[in-house]
């Protein structure tokens, strides 16, 4: 067995490097061979999803879970509204076929799974007939307790008619540890591996990877190059700047610090061309995906510079596009409402949501604060502005960073004048949003910043630090837009020092009222490209896109 698995990953992998027709082939009858060894299991899920009773199928999905509430009391999911037809046809009703999701993870409670939950949430209302199966590796997590965790965790509900868990036995391949040398290269083939133990499960009609696994999605169109593909790419396996860090002179500045001119020498060397010859593969495996989307604009470019003369190459024409995760905009949009009217509620708050941490440079922020209350307080000033740090403590380092930023406020004395909220609940964390004026963010080259879109989403404007996703992403200008929608215009303030910090909240706190209102009236209308709807619209009209293709086949 292990002979022969190691004999198929070496031939597949000797056919994407080659790609002569024999290969070609042997792919297409390997594939054949585990489709039909697994079409029993698919039948049995395919009646079973379609039978009113549904839950039959339950026994073919390790652990054996046998949850007498499968069924029970949940919620019918439609908060979103999509719409009911696409170009004049149904939209997918009537669709019936088996969409795999390639996450190996999925019971993990971070980013990317709130991304995989909303995904699938989009999917099952846009195709309530499809049958969606998970592939995961976490035994130790019932179908129920999955669910009801990702309930707790993102808020979203999912009934679980037509949802199946498949668990992959072979998990360990991906991990960094199994792999000491070579790890990127050893990962990957590790996906390969966990890929095929996902196919020998179950073929799906449609095979998307929601966790980076670009080797898996190229395996899956080598065995069944029927099967349409799709990838939601979070980060790149392998960036461009990590190889140019390697290169004394480069210009790469986020991963200089590492790699620093490791390019030098024969080791450095080593390491040059076992890079270049990941990123050709990575590459080479990137192309082989049919829809690309990508999580915010960085990543974008990055994953265009390395698949996309790869697509070219194949006729992929469709673009490489970027679907924002989604935020919870909704919510604070009805939550908070942001007027003329409501200005008044708005308190002179300058309001810095942030984890405790040193990357987070609460420091800086502090020293910007209280040279901005030098300069802003002699002329009288009705109310005095007030710094508010809103963070959850998790740890004993966290509680020593309070103590110690507690100490700077002292030093600067600014006691009177900042607060620190320490792990305030959802509600008191609306009031804040609701009733500050400036939301702050002081962390350098932040991937994205949900918390940035937040503030803009609940009317404040933003004070952020020039760099990363709250600069090119988040806080940009926006176009258009009615005059009683605050028209076109910025949406807050970049600044990398503390004397810009200081000089923002100045010119932040001084617009007059009227600009005040155009301003978070501009921010929100800029938070809604990151909205739950925003998400959903996107990742359906590429599904809609791979369901086209397969139906296409037949
Ligand atoms: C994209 O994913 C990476 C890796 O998880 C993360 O660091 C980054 O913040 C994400 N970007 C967005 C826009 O969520
Ligand atoms: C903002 O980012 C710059 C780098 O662009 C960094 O040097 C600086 O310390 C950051 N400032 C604050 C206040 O976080």
């Amino acid at each position: 067995m292990a002979s022969t698995l190691v004999l198929l990953l070496l031939s597949f992998l000797a056919s994407v490097a080659l790609a002569p027709l024999a290969f070609r082939y042997s792919g297409k009858v390997l594939g054949l061979c585990i489709r039909a060894r697994s079409t029993d299991r698919r039948n049995i899920l395919l009646e079973a999803s379609q039978s009113t009773e549904g839950q039959t199928a339950i026994h073919l999905e390790k652990p054996a879970l046998r949850d007498e509430d499968e069924d029970g009391d949940w919620e019918q999911v439609g908060s979103i509204e999509l719409p009911a037809v696409e170009n004049g046809k149904p939209a997918g009703k009537d669709w019936r076929g088996v969409i795999g999701f390639f996450h190996p993870f999925c019971n993990a409670g971070g980013g990317g799974e709130r991304v995989l939950w909303a995904a699938i949430r989009a999917t099952r209302i846009r195709y309530p007939s499809a049958v969606l199966v998970i592939y995961t590796g976490d035994h130790g997590a019932t179908k129920s307790a999955i669910l009801s965790r990702v309930q707790e965790r993102f808020n979203i509900d999912l009934e679980p008619t037509n949802l199946h868990f498949l668990y992959l036995s072979t998990r360990h391949y991906v991990l960094a540890s199994t792999w000491p040398h070579f790890t990127l290269l050893g990962q990957s083939i590790g996906s390969l591996v966990l890929a095929l133990d996902a196919f020998s499960l179950l073929v799906p009609d449609i095979f998307v990877d929601t966790m980076g696994y670009a080797f898996a999605v190229a395996l899956s169109k080598w065995l069944f190059p029927d099967v349409p593909t799709g990838a939601y790419v979070h980060y790149p396996t392998i960036s461009t700047d990590m190889l140019d860090s390697l290169t004394p002179s480069s210009t790469a500045q986020d991963h200089r610090g590492v790699n620093a001119g490791a390019g030098t020498g024969a080791k450095g060397l080593a390491k040059r061309k076992y890079w270049e010859l990941f990123a050709k593969l990575y590459s080479r495996m990137g192309g082989e995906v049919d829809a690309v989307m990508t999580n915010s604009s960085w990543t974008q470019a990055h994953i265009q510079t390395l698949w996309g003369s790869r697509r070219k190459k194949l006729r992929r024409n469709n673009p490489i596009s970027v679907v924002y995760p989604p935020v919870a905009v909704e919510e604070l949009e009805q939550e908070i409402i942001v007027s003329r009217d409501t200005e008044s509620n708005r308190k002179p708050y300058l309001l810095y949501i942030a984890q405790f941490r040193p990357e987070k440079n609460h420091e800086l922020i502090l020293e910007a604060f209280a040279s901005f209350l030098k300069e802003s307080q002699p002329p009288p000033n009705p109310t005095v502005p007030h710094l508010l740090l809103l963070g959850s403590v998790r740890s004993d380092a966290d509680s020593t960073r309070v103590y110690n930023l507690r100490l700077l406020t002292h030093e600067l004395r600014l006691t009177e004048h900042v607060t620190f909220l320490c792990d305030a609940s959802w509600p008191e964390v609306l009031q804040y949003l609701g009733s500050s004026t400036v939301g702050v963010n002081g962390m350098w080259n932040e991937h994205f910043g949900i918390g940035v879109v937040e503030y803009q989403a609940a009317g404040l404007i933003s004070v952020v630090n020039a760099s990363g996703g709250p600069k090119n992403d988040i806080v940009v200008d926006v176009t258009g837009g009615s005059t009683e929608d605050g028209g076109a215009g910025r949406t807050g303030f970049h600044a990398s020092t503390a004397a810009e910090y200081q000089e923002a909240f100045m010119s932040a706190m001084e617009l007059p009222d009227g600009e005040k209102v155009k301003m978070r009236l501009r921010a929100r209308r800029n938070a809604r490209r990151f909205s739950e709807a925003e998400f959903s619209g996107k990742w359906l009209d590429h599904l809609a896109m791979l369901v086209d293709m397969r139906r296409r086949k037949g």
